[in-house]
C-alpha cells in the first residue's frame, strides 16, 4: 500500500494527499498514482509544486516527457517546460463577456489542431492573478456513455475536420450567451506568435477508444472544429452544439480554482479543458510539461478535400 490518499472532485478528477513530493517517488506510489490517473482523468497536486524538480519528477511518473513544437513557449533553457502567460506574451487579450481578458482559450483537447492526440500534460501555478485563471475540464467517456443510444448511432464513424483556431471560434459551442472577440487578427496573432501561416486541416473521428483503460469517449476539441466530414455546415453545427451542449453539463465538469504552487494533471484522451482568462492587466504564469506518447488518431485532411472545407 503506498500510503496515498484520493479525494473525488466534483464529477471528475481527484486530489492526491499523503506523500512528501520533494523526496523521491516509490515504485508502488508511482503505480497508484498512474492507476488514478487512469481512473479518474484529472488528478490534483494541492500546493505541491515548490520547484521545477518536484514538477518534472511528479511529471516523469506518467511517461516520458516530449518537446513541444512552438519552441516561442519554451521556458529559457528548457526543452521539457513551456509556459503560459507572463507578460512578454500577452498579447492585446480578448473580450470576454465585455471583460478585456488575457489567458483565455476556449474548450479544447491539445494538440487536437495536429494527427496526433497529446497524451497529457501537467500544468504548475508559478504566478497567480488576483482573481480568475481557473481553468475547467470535463470527461468525455462518461459523457459519451450518458448519450442516447440513437446518437451514439449517428456518432459511429463519423469523422470532424478541425485546424488549430488562433481566435476564438465561430461561436462558442454549447455555451449560449457567451461571448469570445478577438482583439487582433489572426494574420498579427500568427506573426507574433512566429506560427507557420499555412495551417493545415486535420481530420479526427469522433470517438475514440482509449488505448489503455479502453474507455470510449467523445473527441470534440471544440476550439478547432471546423465541421463534421460529410455533413452541410449548418446540420453539422447544430449536431455539434448538440453534443458540445450535452459535455458541458454539470455532472461531467470540474473548475479549479488555482492556488499558488498547485499543480494539475490531466488525462487529454478523455477530458476537454478550457482556461478561463484572467484580467488583461494582471499577471498569471504556469509552467506545463507534456507526456510523450501522442495517440495518433487523426490525419491531414486530403489536399483534394480541403477545397470542401474551405468554403465552410
Ligand atoms: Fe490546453
Amino acid at each position: 500500500m503506498s500510503g496515498l490518499k484520493f479525494r473525488r472532485l466534483d464529477s471528475i478528477g481527484a486530489e492526491v494527499s499523503g506523500a512528501d513530493w520533494t523526496q523521491p517517488i516509490a515504485d508502488d506510489v508511482a503505480r497508484d498514482l498512474y492507476a488514478a490517473w487512469l481512473e479518474h482523468g484529472v488528478l490534483v497536486f494541492p500546493r505541491a509544486g515548490l520547484d521545477a524538480d518536484v514538477h518534472l519528477r511528479l511529471s516523469r511518473v506518467f511517461g516520458e516527457l516530449e518537446e513541444h513544437p512552438v519552441k516561442a513557449l519554451h521556458v529559457k533553457g528548457r526543452k521539457d517546460l513551456i509556459f503560459f502567460g507572463g507578460d512578454e506574451t500577452k498579447g492585446p487579450g480578448k473580450m470576454v463577456d465585455g471583460e478585456k481578458l488575457a489567458g483565455y482559450l476556449y474548450a479544447h483537447q491539445d494538440m487536437a489542431y495536429t494527427p496526433n492526440l497529446c497524451k497529457g500534460s501537467m500544468l504548475r501555478m508559478v504566478i497567480m492573478p488576483d482573481r480568475g485563471g481557473d481553468t475547467l475540464f470535463w470527461d468525455t467517456a462518461r459523457a459519451w456513455r450518458d448519450l442516447p443510444a440513437a446518437t451514439r448511432e449517428r456518432l459511429r464513424g463519423l469523422h470532424s475536420i478541425h485546424r488549430m483556431n488562433v481566435i476564438p471560434p465561430r461561436n462558442p459551442w454549447g455555451m449560449p450567451g457567451h461571448t469570445v472577440e478577438a482583439l487582433e487578427t489572426e494574420a498579427e496573432l500568427i506573426a507574433r506568435r512566429g506560427y507557420a501561416a499555412d495551417i493545415p486541416l486535420i481530420r479526427h473521428p469522433m470517438t475514440i477508444t482509449h488505448p489503455e483503460s479502453g474507455l470510449v469517449s467523445l473527441l470534440l476539441s471544440p476550439n478547432s472544429y471546423v465541421v463534421i466530414e460529410g455533413m452541410a455546415q449548418a446540420e453539422s453545427d447544430a449536431f455539434f452544439d448538440e453534443l458540445t451542449t450535452h459535455l458541458f453539463q454539470p455532472q461531467y465538469g470540474y473548475r479549479h480554482c488555482w492556488s499558488l504552487n498547485d499543480i494539475v494533471l490531466w488525462d487529454n484522451r478523455r477530458t476537454v479543458h478550457m482556461a478561463t482568462g484572467y484580467p488583461h492587466e494582471q499577471t498569471r504564469l504556469a509552467y506545463r510539461t507534456t507526456l510523450k506518447g501522442a495517440m495518433a488518431c487523426g490525419e491531414y485532411y486530403k489536399p483534394a478535400d480541403r477545397k470542401v472545407a474551405a468554403t465552410t
